[in-house]
């Protein structure tokens, strides 16, 4: 009888499967030929998903044509060529095949005694991105979700050092009367490192920041009187310009008061895989901490957000865990570098996505992605519009005259479905962002996207 619902079960499951793969095979397929937004008759049809809670089971092939058939439609196609908004990668090959696997497997990723494989290859992935950013392969680090909760993890990690400097022990005694830590940002910190400040009890107030340039870059010159042991959080690649802090000059600058310094380097510090990009992020490998993301320029699925740190006793010490039934390995436990507990087991896709790559296939999405950035910026110079930013990266930011012009191009290229670009407003000036960083961007991606932005803001503007 047991037998027999196995068997069952497996042809439940396979049949499902079949059909998931069917189904993602031709959404895939299908990518080039759709808008990149999902229609509003699309977004309304999700209404279909709202029912009450079902009294009888489904067959599972059926609940995943159902999906297929009101999801997918309703769907961003950030995975196509031709998605730029936010700074959202694409998913290689070997990520998605591997994630298949992975979901397959279904790992706790929390310990080595859940998982062997994940945590052996957290710890390959963990030396590999320190390799390909620059930064001494002794740091220790995990996986998370993005790089809000790496930013949190670094900071937490930097809170501990540093209080415990000062003779507070921030585990044991909290944060109500622990002596003050100076906080020291750039004006154009990115919102998630003013977040994971709020989270680590750092608080907004007590935050100095520094003027920047007409780029988003620290002012060296500006630099403040530093107290001993203060925090100091600098930035590779600005979210809107793609700029880069002066980090040498910081760090020194910094290290020189004792200070702890964090890097937001979500996107651009994958720059350095990159001979041709690797002077932007020169002195960034002085830090004591970096948060980054494979889910953005190395094109591994959501979620894979990366922490590394320096000091990576101060890194367990805020993040350790301890019980009676968890019985740690002698080996590295994942779960003592980061804040989850149970987690997915990132470090899979991550591994297949570098694995396939290789160095030759970072340098190559880098460079290509960077290459069309400057097609782009000097396609609309051409015709006209103003590009408000140095494109030194992949990030590229246009302006088509006023706000109301600029906004009214904007939504109506969203509309038209050719590619798809957000917008932000970049020291006073509103303007439409271009960030390229998916692999799956081709030439005639660019050019069409190219082609069709021109053709609506010269409507708009005639
Ligand atoms: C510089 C920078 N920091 C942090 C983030 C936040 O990344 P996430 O959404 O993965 O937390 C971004 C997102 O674009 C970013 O550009």
């Amino acid at each position: 009888m047991a037998k027999q619902a196995k068997a069952s079960s497996d042809d439940l499951t396979a049949e499902a499967l079949h059909v998931a793969e069917e189904r993602s095979l031709a959404y895939l397929r299908n990518l080039s030929h759709r808008k990149v937004y999902p229609s509003d008759s699309a977004v309304a049809a999700l209404a279909q998903f709202h029912e009450p809670f079902p009294e009888q089971p489904s067959h599972p092939a059926n609940v995943i044509r159902r999906l297929d058939e009101f999801g997918s439609p309703a769907t961003v196609a950030s995975v196509g060529g031709r998605y730029f908004g936010f700074v959202i990668g694409g998913t290689l090959p070997a990520a998605l095949a591997a994630s298949r696997l992975a979901n397959t497997w279904d790992q706790n990723a929390v310990f080595r005694v859940m998982s062997p494989v994940a945590a052996e290859l957290e710890e390959v992935v963990l030396r590999w991105v320190c390799d390909i950013l620059g930064i001494p392969e002794s740091c220790e680090g995990g996986l998370v979700t993005c790089a809000t909760a790496a930013n949190f993890t670094s900071l937490a990690a930097a809170r501990h050092e540093l209080l415990a400097r000062n003779g507070w022990d921030v585990a044991a005694d909290g944060m109500f009367g622990a002596p003050a830590i100076e906080v020291v940002v750039g004006e154009e910190v990115h919102a998630s490192v003013l977040k994971a400040l709020n989270l680590a009890g750092f608080g907004q107030k007590r935050v100095t920041q520094v003027p920047t340039d007409s780029q988003g870059r620290v002012r060296a010159n500006k630099l403040p009187k530093l107290k001993k042991n203060s925090l100091v959080c600098i930035q590779a690649g600005n979210v809107n310009t793609g700029s880069f802090d002066p980090a040498g000059e910081i760090c020194a600058w910094a290290h020189e008061r004792d200070a702890w310094v964090h890097v937001d380097g979500a996107f651009g510090l994958w720059a350095a895989a990159s001979p041709k990009y690797r002077h932007l992020v020169s002195g960034f490998e002085l830090a004591d901490s970096w948060a980054t993301d494979a889910h953005k320029w190395p094109n591994v699925n959501y979620d894979c957000g990366l922490v590394l740190v320096r000091n990576a006793a101060a890194l367990r010490a805020a993040m350790s865990i301890s019980a009676a039934y968890l019985q740690p390995g002698s080996q590295r436990e994942p779960a003592n570098q980061t804040p989850d507990a149970s987690r997915r087991a990132r470090a899979i896709e991550l591994w297949a996505a570098l694995k396939s790559l290789g160095r030759q296939g970072l340098v190559e999405l880098v460079e290509r992605t960077c290459a069309y950035a400057r097609r782009f910026a000097e396609g609309l110079r051409e015709a006209g519009y103003d590009i408000l930013n140095d494109v030194v990266i992949n990030q590229v930011l246009v302006s088509f005259g006023s706000a109301e012009i600029t906004r009214e191009v904007m939504r109506r290229v969203q509309e038209d479905g050719t590619c798809w670009c957000g917008g932000t407003v970049w020291q006073g000036k509103t303007a439409m962002r271009i960030s390229v960083s998916s692999w799956a961007t081709t030439e005639e991606d660019v050019e069409l996207s190219l082609a069709a932005i021109c053709r609506i803001a010269r409507q708009v503007r005639t």
